[in-house]
């Protein structure tokens, strides 16, 4: 489990480095992944699979706040193809749309840090309420913005 938490931990060091890349489809790819083993940090506490830990929790909740808040950054014009992106065209199509998105995950995310306060969830129910609003958003915008292969 020790595993888990490490490659989380660098995901988030590479991108660092990929955002300094200035290729907006790599770093908004790079925010994902390090959603994504946010995200598997988060399941695996709530399955019992890793044990609770405040600050692991304060983390990934942490990290969904940064990413909430410099994803909407990442989708210029121009950067609709290419890079093996995903990223579907509605978001061109429809950005208001594509915004109200990116702001209910910020809106979600700040509600789970302003929980979480500075030592984290105290247990695990008080992060799975945190959290689990957080991670509806990802469901719901990959619906809406991503191409389903
Ligand atoms: C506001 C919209 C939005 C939210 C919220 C969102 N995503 Fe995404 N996600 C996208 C878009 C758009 C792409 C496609 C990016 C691309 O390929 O250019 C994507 C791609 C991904 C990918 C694939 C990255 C790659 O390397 O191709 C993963 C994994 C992912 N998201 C995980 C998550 C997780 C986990 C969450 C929730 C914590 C989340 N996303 C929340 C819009 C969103």
């Amino acid at each position: 489990m020790k595993k888990v938490v490490l490659s989380f931990a660098a995901v988030l060091l590479s991108t660092a480095a990929v955002t300094a890349a200035d290729d907006p489809i790599s770093v908004r790819k790079a925010l994902m992944q390090a959603n994504a083993a946010a995200a598997a940090v988060s399941g695996a506490m709530m399955k019992g699979e890793l044990e609770y830990n405040p600050a692991v929790a304060r983390a990934a909740i942490a990290n969904f706040n940064a990413s909430a808040m410099a994803l909407g950054d990442f989708f210029p014009e121009g950067s609709q193809t290419g890079g093996n992106t995903t990223a579907a065209p509605a978001i061109w199509e429809n950005p208001e749309a594509f915004q109200q998105a990116v702001a209910k995950f910020q809106t979600d995310a700040a509600a789970a840090m302003q929980a979480a306060g500075r030592q984290g969830p105290a247990d695990l129910a008080a992060f799975q309420a945190a959290v689990t609003p957080v991670l509806s958003n990802c469901s719901s915008c990959h619906e809406d913005f991503r191409v389903q292969n």
